[in-house]
């Protein structure tokens, strides 16, 4: 495959999990155990795949409405992903936390800012992970914090474009988004990234996430490379 055919940046939205789970009798939190090993895995194939930075959707902020105690096992699994990540000293990936950090328990929350700041020098590759994050309460916050460099006087709403917008948002430091894989059948975004995926391509897979290979991330990127992206020309 030619270069220019591999995606930069794909955003995952890692959908399946329960009813993974539940196809197997298990409770649906044993599903989200192998989702985090999927999703450790993944980022693997995509560095072997030389795309630059990969987006994981791991909790929005409709997810809230869950149960508890399904809430309290994705955190600890969260927990222990980022034990995992301390652990590899070799590490070359930068880690963006995309979403309000503050409405995490304040150990998570701290160990992710830590995360952010140890890694920010790394230039391997770039792991996005989306936790309590909402693509409209991300827009909401560029506006604002526009709103108060207008009130302040730093800026005048006429400097307001595009690209001021998209330098607020928490995928200012990433590649453009090229690519959304949504495995699970369910063919929607669910408030993800939905500025940035204006002109990403979408592909929608009926395998569940826990199930989710290499060669499924193989085949999206070459159906990827088949599409003709044309942003509005000829
Ligand atoms: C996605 O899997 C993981 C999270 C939203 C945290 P689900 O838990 O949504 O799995 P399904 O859609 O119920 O199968
Ligand atoms: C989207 O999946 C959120 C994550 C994968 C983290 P959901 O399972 O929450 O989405 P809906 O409810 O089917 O739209
Ligand atoms: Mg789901």
């Amino acid at each position: 495959m030619e270069d220019n055919r591999i995606p930069r940046h794909i955003g995952f939205i890692m959908d399946g999990n329960g009813r993974w789970a539940k196809k197997r009798g298990m409770p649906r939190n044993y599903g989200h155990t192998k989702g985090a090993d999927v999703f450790k895995k993944c980022i693997d194939w995509c560095k072997e795949l030389g795309v630059e930075c990969a987006t994981f959707y791991a909790f929005s902020t409709e997810n809230w409405n869950r149960p508890k105690d399904e809430i309290s096992g994705i955190m600890n699994l969260l927990r222990r992903y980022i034990k995992d990540i301390r652990k590899t000293a070799d590490n070359d990936t930068r880690i963006i936390v995309l979403g309000d950090k503050s409405r995490l328990d304040k150990d998570i929350c701290d160990d992710l800012i830590d995360l952010e700041e140890k890694s920010v020098n790394n230039r391997g590759f770039t792991a996005g992970i989306a936790l309590n994050y909402g693509g409209r309460a991300e827009i909401v916050r560029a506006a604002q914090l526009i709103a108060n460099d207008c009130v302040s006087g730093k800026i005048s709403p006429e400097d307001i474009d595009e690209e001021l917008v998209e330098n607020l948002l928490y995928t200012s430091e990433m590649p453009p988004l090229d690519l959304i894989i949504r495995p699970s059948g369910e063919k929607r975004l669910s408030n993800f990234l939905i500025w940035q995926a204006a002109y990403a391509e979408l592909v929608f897979m009926d395998v569940l996430w826990p199930d989710f290979t290499k060669k499924d991330l193989q085949s999206a990127i070459e159906e990827f490379a088949a599409r003709n992206r044309r942003f509005g020309g000829i």
